[in-house]
């Protein structure tokens, strides 16, 4: 069993038979909605890629953040997939539209980009009692207005209100593995405390970046029980499987032999240590370079 893995793992991703879905992220928050995808779709291809290099990019402009998501589509288009998920909100919020109307067409019409901000969205009304919705985010997807954009549209009439808190800090925490520190306690209490007092009503919370689901137990703390906090990995995953359903003839297109290949832009040995932490499986990574 541990040959085949190590086989499969190692198969040269040029092999025209291999069309994994691609997985793109600032860094490791993506792993939260990998992790997903291997449990509902575990018989398919995936390459995650994250950009730990030049992450975060929560806190980088409209232009600098299309340009490096680009960048990793394309690469992962050269790479053979057929269908890249941007596992990440900011790059969600910034890119995904202009890839999708302006760039797809240009590159390859034939190929998909998905991002992770609506199916958060669109799963939110069951979860919401009296609409007042707060999303945690980071500066980049808060001032985007992608949320409450989006949850206007999508949330079946049931939002009334959104409230937003950028939560500059929490992803540097997460890069640097620092989950567990008594300064991530400070700083994730600051912002809940700020984002409940600008709406004590709020039932229900978004975690809008794919990183947060990793600092949980400490938001956890922080937010009192009776709030559903939203985690975007189960949702997410499950309307990929739709889309797939809906979608036969991307379906058809996707490889099928259960692999996964993870890149980095960073260093190599570090993020092997830490998204196999992440990820809760001992996993092998490769350096890609974006350009
Ligand atoms: N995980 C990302 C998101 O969902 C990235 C955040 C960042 O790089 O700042 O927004």
């Amino acid at each position: 069993m541990a040959f085949f893995f190590t086989f499969i793992e190692t198969q040269n991703s040029m092999d025209t038979s291999f069309q994994p879905i691609g997985v793109f992220d600032s860094g490791y928050g993506g792993l939260t909605i990998l992790k997903e995808f291997l449990n509902d779709l575990p018989g398919y291809d995936f390459i995650y890629l994250g950009d730990n290099a030049r992450a975060p990019y929560g806190s980088r402009s409209f232009e600098v953040v299309y340009e490096y998501t680009l960048q990793a589509v394309k690469k992962l288009f050269e790479m053979g997939c057929p269908l890249v998920i941007l596992a990440c909100n900011t790059a969600s919020a910034k890119a995904l539209r202009s890839i999708q109307q302006h760039d797809l067409p240009l590159m390859d019409p034939s190929k998909r980009v998905l991002g992770v901000i609506r199916p958060a969205v669109e799963s939110i009304g069951e979860y919401t009692s009296n609409g007042h919705i707060g999303i945690l985010g980071t500066v980049g997807t808060v001032l985007s207005d992608s949320y409450p954009i989006e949850l206007g549209k999508f949330a079946g009439g049931k939002v009334v209100q959104t409230t937003q808190e950028a939560c500059p800090i929490w992803v540097p925490l997460v890069e640097n593995n620092e989950i567990d520190s008594p300064g991530t306690e400070y700083f994730v209490a600051k912002n809940i405390r700020n984002l409940l007092a600008a709406d004590p009503e709020i039932d229900s919370i978004i975690l809008g970046c794919t990183h947060y689901p990793l600092l949980l137990p400490v938001i956890r703390k922080f937010v009192p029980e009776n709030i559903h906090i939203l985690e975007q990995g189960k949702v997410v995953s499950s309307k990929l499987v739709e889309y797939l359903v809906r979608h036969p003839e991307m379906d058809d297109k996707c490889s099928k032999s259960g692999s996964v290949k993870y890149y980095t832009t960073e260093n190599v040995e570090t993020f092997e240590k830490n998204a196999s932490t992440f990820i809760g499986r001992e996993i092998k990574g490769e350096k890609i370079v974006l350009k």
